[in-house]
């Protein structure tokens, strides 16, 4: 009877050995191997259920039940090892599969901003300037109306005022109608030999149409040395504008009238939406207005204590939203002012 339990004992040991074997050789995956050695090493096993029969055994029976259980579990322990081993290395190398990284793929294309139509064309004008030895000055936006208007030759009940359609701030300041202010500030401040160009928003209370904003950007440019003449001012617009459009651009320099100059001239250039013929972009004249100039009053320069019979000088106030009009074809001002990405993006 008893050698009959050893024995049985013995042979359920080695069938739950030799399941335990299979299933580890057969396992996939570390889960499935830490589950098998839960099942057949932990304290509730099949091994353990096994050796439950000691209890009735004597001590030889037990020592030798006892020895086939710690081979059972060694085999069943060298059989983890070795397919730990195996199960890990294939985990690993199925990781590297699915985590592999293909620096050949085309990389996704992250959006990106870039500077406004208008702000570039204030950039490149600024450029031009930057490298015919402007220095680069800027006035406030809400300005002393003795500076926008008086010290510019323009005092009070001067016609030249109603022209301008002022927004007044206070009854003696307002939105500056023209950067020409920045002129007298950059005057009062420095001594001549100057050569400055003075960018900033200019505000009018007018009528929007297709080349004109009631806020919009201007560049002034003003030379002051001895011995500058119209022909200086003629040189210099000529060579901006030929160097911001290209040498092939027709343009024209028109007598004017301005206070603050004296003689005064209009630069325009031949419209490139209709090619001369007259359109909406340039009022049916054929030709745009790219702004205004002329040789210093010597009011002006008298008002800012420069001596007329020292020095004299020539100045311009030219409207970038035009140029850039005039070079991409743009037919009207206020695409600039919408902020449709799809009309911006053309530009970039
Ligand atoms: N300030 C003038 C305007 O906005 C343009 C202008 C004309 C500026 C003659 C000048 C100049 O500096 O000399 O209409």
């Amino acid at each position: 009877m008893i050698g009959n339990r050893l024995a049985d004992a013995l042979s359920r040991m080695q069938q739950v050995q030799n399941a335990a074997v299979e299933a580890i050789a057969s396992a996939t995956s570390s889960l499935e191997l830490e589950r098998i050695r839960v099942q057949n090493l932990g304290k509730k096993s099949a091994l353990t259920q096994v050796t439950q029969v000691m209890a009735e055994m004597d001590q030889d029976q037990r020592k030798e039940l006892g020895a086939a259980l710690n081979r059972a579990k060694g085999a069943i322990e060298q059989a983890l090892l070795i397919r730990t081993e195996t199960v890990h290395q294939q985990e690993m190398d199925r990781r590297l599969e699915a985590e592999q990284l293909d620096v050949t793929l085309p990389g996704t294309a992250y959006p990106h901003g870039s500077p406004h139509p208008l702000l570039q064309t204030v950039r490149d004008i600024l450029d031009i300037l930057g490298q015919m030895g402007y220095d680069i000055y800027e006035g406030p936006e809400v300005e002393w109306e003795e500076y926008n208007f008086d010290l510019l030759n323009t005092p009070e009940h001067h016609p030249a005022r109603d022209v301008q359609d002022t927004f007044w701030v206070t009854d003696r300041m307002v939105l500056r109608t023209q950067t020409s202010p920045a002129q007298i500030r950059y005057m009062l401040s420095h001594q001549p030999p100057i050569r400055a160009a003075m960018p900033g928003f200019c505000y009018r209370n007018e009528a929007e149409d297709a080349s004109h904003a009631d806020r919009f950007y201007q560049i002034e440019g003003l030379v002051v040395d001895t011995d500058i003449s119209l022909a200086d001012l003629k040189g210099t617009l000529a060579a901006i504008s030929h160097r911001y459009f290209g040498p092939d651009r027709r343009l024209r320099f028109r007598p004017h009238y301005f206070p603050f100059t004296e003689p005064s001239a209009e630069l325009d250039i031949e419209c490139i939406v209709c090619n001369g013929v007259g359109c909406r972009s340039c009022g049916n004249e054929g030709w745009l207005e790219l702004g205004g100039s002329g040789v210093v009053h010597p009011n002006v320069l008298r008002a800012c204590g420069y001596d007329p019979d020292e020095v004299s000088g020539f100045a311009f106030g030219i409207g970038p939203a035009r140029y850039a009009m005039m070079k991409h074809g743009v037919p009207d001002l206020r695409l600039f002012r919408e902020g449709d990405l799809r009309f911006s993006r053309q530009f970039d």
